[in-house]
């Protein structure tokens, strides 16, 4: 269904010649002007930094009204899922663009139970790493690594290999988290233990001990499921954009997800969970620094100190992500009998934000990582590993929309044009006359 008030056409100008230009309407949302015969009708290209204003593909997946604050999934608002599903069940919406029957629920769950384990010789894999190697880069490596036991299936047309990498990458990401996290504080890797739901299998392979029977605290279970929930999938955000782009050059499906992996990582996106808590605690330990000077930095200019965990590319109002988890943080403390000093200071950020002209007049709200930090942390997460967690809840979406590039008989291979402001020729000169 698509709304009858969206523009069908648009005109440009170019010097002294106009060009119709076809409009793509959106079922709910902008509409987009299409730009793609412009270089070849009119000699120009398109000009636009970080693709802030750029539709790079069309998409049934994931809708973000950024002005709004909504997030829906295949038309389910994020607030419906994160209070009524398991994470495996919103990867399968994601994926196969409805919710699974109790049947269809059931057999994605028991698929993904058959692809836990990883290879042995993955072992010697994690070995090779220094014990402090941050899990982030454990994780891409060994998500790319494993696409060598796999070539069968990198057939990015065969919806067989497609289905079988899905599974496989799905099922073993927490053993690879975990495994990432074990060999960080020299400790055994723990197998994944298949009568265990996905989310009680990866905390068993996180803090379990082969030494002893360990139970699984179902309170951290139920807040992890809703944070990889929150985590599943974003529109086109930057690692999203790269999963496909990498994708399109028709690089296998492990090898893309591990792209969009090391594009999280970055402090400007996923990696801003772990910035969060690093500059709460900095603000914390430091007698020097209040919340009232970090404020005060994050405004100059000519400081680039950024208030972590504020801003975001689409949300211009508030991120429901971060307002769902902002009662939870509340709620996961007190239950866990945890009082977090964190937390405090994180409040008091908001608050002084939300008066503040500098923030207001930008826009610039608590996004998800704001407060998700601040509960992976009372969870018992190290902070190192906030940004994998990112990467487990994200994966679903990933894949769907690299599954979704490869359908959609509009994809190209990804390639931007540029504007170039170099010099334009020069006369050689052999190295002894420079
Ligand atoms: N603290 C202080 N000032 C900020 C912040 C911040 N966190 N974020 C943006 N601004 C300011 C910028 O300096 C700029 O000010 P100016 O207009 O005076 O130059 C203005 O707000 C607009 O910022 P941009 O960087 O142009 O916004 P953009 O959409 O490109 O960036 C981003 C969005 C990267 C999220 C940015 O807000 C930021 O760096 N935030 C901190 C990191 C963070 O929390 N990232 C997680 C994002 S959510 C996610 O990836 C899951």
């Amino acid at each position: 269904m698509t709304d009858s008030s969206q523009p069908t056409n648009a005109k440009i100008t170019v010097g002294d010649s106009e060009l119709e230009l076809k409009t793509w309407p959106a079922s709910i949302g902008s509409p987009a002007v299409d730009i793609s015969k412009l270089l070849a009708t009119h000699g120009v290209v398109t000009y636009d930094p970080g693709f802030a204003n750029t539709a790079s593909t069309r998409t049934a997946i994931t809708y973000v009204d950024g002005a709004k604050g909504t997030l829906r999934h295949r038309g389910y608002s994020i607030e419906d899922l994160a209070e009524h599903c398991t994470f495996l069940e919103v990867a399968y919406l994601l994926l196969y663009g409805d919710l699974p029957n109790r049947a269809e629920c059931d057999e994605w769950t028991n698929s993904i139970k058959m692809h836990t384990l990883l290879s042995e010789e993955m072992k010697r894999f994690f070995d090779a790493f220094p014990r402090s190697a941050h899990p982030m880069a454990i994780l891409s490596s060994a998500t790319n690594a494993i696409s060598a036991f796999y070539e069968a299936y990198y057939d990015p047309k065969s919806e067989d290999a497609i289905k079988e990498s899905t599974n496989r990458l799905i099922a073993k990401m927490p053993t690879i988290a975990a495994w990432a996290y074990k060999k960080s504080i020299s400790q055994p890797y723990i197998y994944p233990r298949n009568n265990l739901t996905y989310v009680e299998n990866f905390l068993n392979m996180m803090f379990g001990l082969p030494v002893e029977e360990s139970e699984v605290d179902p309170l951290i279970v139920k807040a992890l499921n809703v944070l990889l929930i929150l985590h599943a999938d974003h529109g086109q955000n930057q690692s999203t954009a790269t999963v496909r782009f990498v994708g399109s050059s028709h690089a296998n499906l492990f090898a893309s997800v591990s792209a969009g992996m090391n594009a999280l990582w970055g402090p400007l996106h996923g990696g801003a969970n772990q910035a969060v808590v690093e500059m709460l605690s900095s603000i914390h330990d430091d007698p020097a620094m209040t919340v009232d000077k970090a404020v005060a930095r994050a405004k100059d200019p000519d400081d680039e100190f950024r208030l972590m965990g504020f801003g975001h590319r689409v949300y211009k109002n508030f991120d429901p992500r971060a307002l769902i988890l902002r009662s939870f943080a509340d709620d996961v403390l007190a239950k866990m009998d945890r009082d977090d000093p964190l937390l405090d200071i994180a409040k008091q950020l908001a608050v002084v934000a939300r008066e503040d002209d500098y923030f207001v007049s930008r826009n610039l709200y608590p996004n998800v990582d704001f407060y998700s930090g601040i509960i992976f942390r009372a969870l018992g997460f190290p902070t190192r590993m906030f940004t994998v967690l990112f990467a487990i809840g994200r994966l679903p979406g990933w894949i769907a929309n690299w599954i979704e590039m490869h359908d959609d008989p509009a994809t190209r291979i990804g390639r931007p044009r540029q504007v170039y402001e170099g010099i334009v020729t020069r006369d050689f000169k052999p190295i002894e006359e420079r």
